[in-house]
């Protein structure tokens, strides 16, 4: 199957990513990791994502379309993908349209997270991610056995630069004006699945699994 899974900052998409690539077996791809990864490793790209990514903005398109096209042509894709914060944009979507028909394997499902902005800074501002293996996990929601440390590598916890309120909220207002359009792009498909978000996580899933036809 052939995934996207979207929805504003915080609504969830990296924490229902993990269960429906255990489920569908198929790999996650996260621009947003990929981005960060290329930060990390202080690459141009990294570089000037940094900039915009440390304000909540959006990253080009230009830059995050030809990463995404060199991603999908991988082999691993093959039997399906899980996309997770792309597209972002119309254009974007636009452009996965074109990579998608010329690897022919068009977009099967859209799942779109619902989550109020209160759920939302709740969740933003309690997210701790592990430095080393980015597990993530929330002060509350999801705590780590011992506090401040990852359960699976040991690593310390770390907060995202850009999870404050303030950055928060530039990134919904580039929610609101960018992505959804890309959204009804594919609504107007008939692809799109809401799913309320602001339940539990195990509830969440459940509902995704049957969105998915699990
Ligand atoms: P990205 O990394 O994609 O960030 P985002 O969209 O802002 O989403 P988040 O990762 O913040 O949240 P999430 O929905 O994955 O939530 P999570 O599962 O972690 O992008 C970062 C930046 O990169 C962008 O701002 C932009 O600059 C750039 N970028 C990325 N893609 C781009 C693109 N295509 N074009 C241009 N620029 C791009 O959950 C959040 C917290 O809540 C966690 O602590 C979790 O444990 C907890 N939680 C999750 N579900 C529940 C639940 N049901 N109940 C209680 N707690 C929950």
């Amino acid at each position: 199957m052939n995934i996207l899974i979207m929805g504003p900052a915080g609504s969830g998409k990296g924490t229902m990513s993990d269960y429906i690539v255990k489920e569908f077996n198929i790999p996650h791809i996260s621009t947003g990791d990929m981005l960060r990864e290329n930060v990390k490793n202080q690459t141009s790209l990294g570089i000037q994502a940094k900039v915009l990514m440390d304000q909540g903005k959006l990253v080009p398109d230009d830059v995050v379309n030809a990463m995404v096209k060199e991603r999908l042509l991988q082999d691993d894709c093959k039997n399906g993908f899980l996309m997770d914060g792309f597209p972002r944009t119309l254009n974007q979507a636009q452009a996965l349209e074109e990579i998608c028909a010329t690897i022919g394997k068009p977009i099967d499902k859209v799942i779109n997270l619902e989550v109020d902005f209160d759920a939302l800074a709740t969740r933003i501002t309690g997210r701790r991610v592990c430095k080393n293996c980015k597990a993530t996990y929330h002060i509350t929601f999801n705590k780590p056995k011992i506090e401040g440390i990852c359960d699976i590598c040991g690593s310390p916890l770390v907060q995202r630069s850009d999870d404050t309120i303030e950055q928060l909220k530039v990134r919904l207002q580039e929610h609101e004006k960018n992505t959804k359009p890309a959204l009804e792009f594919y609504g107007a498909k008939g692809l799109v699945q809401d799913i309320d978000a602001s339940a539990p996580m195990e509830t969440v899933w459940a509902s995704i699994k049957s969105a998915l036809g699990k």
